[in-house]
């Protein structure tokens, strides 16, 4: 295996040679791959590279703000937040099919970075390279596996073949875990380094069935709530996944006197090697009890909340 501190001092001085005072243009997530690619990158070449960040409002709870936060005040790096969620949610309005909205969102992705990649072009001139975190299994994968073909992995940061560029990949040799490494080396926060995957469509693919702005708002704030009781709990990196779902069901409560009429949260959790097959992951008792409590207490238009405990297969970790 790679010493990862050499790794990255290696990878740093031969993205120096090759980019040389050229510019390189990013898609950053803030998932692991495209953020420790984008820092090796910008440990090369500096404010020569360009971090587009799209924020297309289907984000976890302050997402958008920590992705800003950390590449740019902490790493100074030059990054452009699109902020895009009107596009988005306006794209997706009355549509429910779970692999239309896949499609619409890694459709409308590229549409905005095509955009802010030519807006960039007139403002900074020629770019030469796309820096993208592909990494081994990637590379691997690429399209063979039947999995992939369940459901249509519309990677947001998946882009099309571009022949303006030429593609830097830094990571194409590294597995996960030293991708991890590679991370912590470059200084990345452990937060950051250890991220459960989210899925590239984001909050769309969590709240089932048509997207509002009211439901997207209940689903996060659930989330919220049950991404700090588990690190409370101190269960964060025993969890591959764990996520609120808005199943867009709704049922009989009661509150004080008044009978409610609300929307359901289910909570799904999942241990795992490689997302591939997957259990559910079992959360102590009094853990879900506090989580259950907070949420039907802060989170409003909730009144039940429900523990999904099947592994996939058959079931798939998303509920869509
Ligand atoms: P499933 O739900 O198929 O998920 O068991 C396996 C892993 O893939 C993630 N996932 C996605 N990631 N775009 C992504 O970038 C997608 O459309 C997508 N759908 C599922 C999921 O979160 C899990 O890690």
């Amino acid at each position: 295996s790679w010493d990862m501190g050499n790794y990255a001092e290696e990878q740093i001085k031969a993205i120096k040679d090759l980019v040389g005072d050229k510019k390189a243009l990013c898609a950053l997530s803030g998932g692991v791959d495209s953020s420790v690619a984008a820092v090796l990158v910008h440990k090369a070449i500096g404010k020569n590279l360009v971090c587009v960040f799209v924020d297309h409002g289907l984000l976890r709870k302050d997402e958008g703000d920590q992705v800003e936060h950390v590449f740019r005040d902490e790493f100074d790096m030059n990054l452009i937040r699109v902020n895009a969620q009107d596009r988005f949610l306006g794209k997706l309005e009355g549509v429910s099919d779970p692999e239309k909205k896949r499609k619409i969102i890694g459709e409308e992705f590229i549409r905005v970075f095509e955009e802010e990649k030519n807006r960039l072009k007139e403002e900074f001139g020629h770019i030469d390279y796309l820096v993208q975190g592909t990494i081994y299994p990637d590379v691997i994968e690429s399209g063979t596996d039947t999995a992939a073909v369940i459901k249509s992995h519309h990677n947001v940061g998946g882009l099309p073949e571009d022949v303006d560029f030429e593609l830097l990949e830094p990571l194409r040799q590294l597995f996960k875990d030293e991708v991890r490494q590679v991370g912590r080396e470059l200084g990345i926060s452990n937060e950051l380094v250890e991220r459960q995957p989210f899925p590239g469509p984001g909050l769309a693919i969590r709240v089932l069935g048509e997207i509002t702005p009211d439901k997207l708002e209940i689903v996060r704030e659930a989330d919220f709530v049950f991404r700090d009781e588990i690190k409370k709990a101190g269960l964060q990196n025993q969890i591959w996944q764990y996520f609120a779902c808005l199943p867009n069901i709704r049922s009989v409560g009661v509150m004080g006197d008044e009978r409610t009429y609300s929307h359901t949260i289910a909570l799904r959790a999942v241990t795992s090697t490689d997302g591939m097959t997957s259990d559910w992951a079992r959360i102590p008792h009094e853990v879900l009890e506090k989580i259950s409590n907070r949420i039907v207490n802060e989170v409003d238009h909730v009144n039940r909340i429900v523990y999904d405990i099947t592994s996939k297969p058959p079931s798939t970790i998303e509920w869509e």
